[in-house]
């Protein structure tokens, strides 16, 4: 496995998916606990910072050991760190370069850079520049504003590049990873087939003959935690799929139908009305939240304690929801949480076999596993669900007009072959009435709001350009449909300073 010291770039998990692409295992760990005692390290990363070297808050830790025991690769910071460390000189360059750059190959028997064309585009974005290196350092590639763009350490098997190869504008970033992959002597022998095999082999030891309970959101996370189980458990995993009233229209009855046809062990739980009641005259976002989660906990609770000698929880856990890049105020690693608080109140032990995969690598592992496209690739939904689309109080009534529009947007989506080119899309009820006219007759209804986004991480996003012809048919499809509703609006806000949802 490769190791990724993350000292706080935003590019850190970008490292870790671009040489889990190359079909080799990485973690990504805080730039101050190297796991010493692993024996299956074969390379390390050193990441950016948002930190100057030169700061005296910057992030250090001594590499000494690890320079002398693995093949070493500093990205950005990470190369500035190992420079200064061993008594170069780092300071701002005279201008913050960010952007393009042509790379110049300096040496053209490096095993690292050595098998690149001259002149391939590299990404530079820093405001430091390493402006002398240690003796023993000599430069590899420069650039016509940077000098010492990418260097080696003679005698020792340790690189250092200024630009960044995990960015898809570096036009042979993925070779150079390859080429320190290849330096490690990794096997890149990472599949999802060898993960599956693994996984399944490690669940059945794990799990023996215990028994386990999931809860299925309709999301790609559960559902591949659950196949994985299946194929590894059979019958000794029970499902629980509970239907909040506040799901698409139909996909309770259709995801557990998929759900069944996947062979796995499901009962499917109409909560709906207990929610509408709980939830009713509830205009507070946070509070319809907390009591959409704590009735989901509480259903599940439930009906948990009706089977019998149930020992573990699992969950659809992922990477991300794990590792969080190092913020600025030096905090590590944020507590996960996804059935919020049921392990340790229901005293079951916790089983996550996604744990340490990227969303992308949990789709290519359901693909894997056999599961339909449509689950595999179907769009981020909220816990929370509809309740958080319908602004204010939540009515049956309500969650009927957004159910309808959604349907209507999300189906035009699809056949416009729209929605894989959307990384999100949904339709929200605004607490507001305006005037309107049908036929001859004055109307006084209700406002939906069309919410579509790109993005590739929701933690920033842009409005989805969809094409006006299409967007004036979805308009007037809501609108002679869907009764109640004679305005609809198209959010053209990104994120930030907006959000995705509305509440
Ligand atoms: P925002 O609105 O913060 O959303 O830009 C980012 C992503 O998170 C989803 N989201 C939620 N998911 N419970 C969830 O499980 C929630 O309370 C919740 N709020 C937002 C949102 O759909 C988007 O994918």
């Amino acid at each position: 496995k490769i190791i990724i010291l993350d000292f706080g770039s935003q590019t850190t998990q970008l490292i870790g998916r671009r040489i889990r692409e190359l079909n080799t295992y990485c973690e990504i760990v805080p730039y101050n606990k190297f796991p010493y005692d692993d024996k299956n390290v074969k390379g390390v990363i050193l990441s950016g910072s948002p930190f100057s070297v030169n700061d005296p808050n910057a992030f250090k830790t001594d590499l000494s050991v690890i320079r002398s025991h693995y093949p070493v690769l500093g990205i950005c910071y990470g190369a500035q760190y190992i420079a200064q460390s061993a008594g170069g000189e780092v300071g701002r360059s005279s201008t913050r370069e960010y952007g393009r750059a042509r790379l110049q190959i300096v040496d053209n028997s490096d095993p690292l850079l050595g098998n690149l064309p001259q002149n391939s585009q590299v990404w530079m974005s820093h405001s430091d520049v390493i402006l002398r290196l240690p003796d023993h350092f000599r430069t590899i590639a420069s650039t016509e504003e940077v000098t010492i763009a990418a260097y080696k350490v003679e005698g020792e098997p340790t690189w250092g590049v200024q630009f960044h190869p995990e960015v898809s504008h570096t036009e042979h970033g993925m070779r150079i990873l390859d080429n320190f992959l290849t330096i490690c002597r990794c096997r890149k022998d990472w599949t999802p087939a060898s993960f599956i095999e693994t996984t399944v082999k490690e669940l059945k030891e794990q799990l023996k003959d215990d028994k386990v309970i999931l809860a299925l959101s309709g999301g790609v996370d559960s559902s591949v935690t659950a196949m994985l189980l299946n194929k590894a458990i059979g019958k000794n995993l029970t499902c629980i799929f509970v239907d909040h009233g506040l799901l698409r229209k139909n996909e309770f009855e259709k995801v557990l139908a998929d759900y069944q046809d996947m062979g796995l062990n499901v009962i499917g739980i109409d909560a709906k009305e207990r929610f509408y009641k709980a939830l009713k005259g509830v205009t507070d976002p946070e509070k319809k939240r907390k009591i959409i989660g704590k009735g989901f906990i509480d259903v599940f609770e439930e009906e948990a304690s009706k089977l019998e000698g149930i020992k573990w929880l699992a969950q659809g856990t992922i990477y991300p929801d794990i590792i969080e890049s190092l913020s600025i105020t030096g905090m590590t690693i944020k507590s996960h949480h996804n059935v919020g608080g049921l392990p340790e109140k229901m005293n079951l032990k916790l089983c996550e076999p996604l744990r340490l995969l990227f969303k992308d690598e949990v789709r290519r592992i359901g693909l894997a596993l056999g599961m339909k496209p449509q689950i595999i690739y179907r769009h981020p939904f909220p816990g929370p669900g509809l309740g958080i689309r319908i602004l204010g109080d939540i009515t049956p009534e309500k969650v009927r007009i957004v159910q309808d529009a959604d349907d209507i947007f999300i189906s035009a989506l699809r056949a416009a072959d729209l929605y894989d080119k959307v990384w999100q899309a949904g339709t929200i009820l605004l607490p507001i009435q305006s005037v309107g006219v049908m036929g001859d007759e004055r109307t006084y209804e209700n406002t939906i709001v069309l919410r579509a986004v790109t993005s590739i991480d929701a933690m920033t996003a842009d409005w989805a350009h969809l094409p006006y012809e299409f967007l004036a048919k979805v308009s007037n499809e809501i609108i002679n449909k869907v009764k109640g509703v004679n305005r609809v609006v198209y959010d053209i806000s990104s994120k930030p300073p907006a959000t995705i949802e509305w509440e």
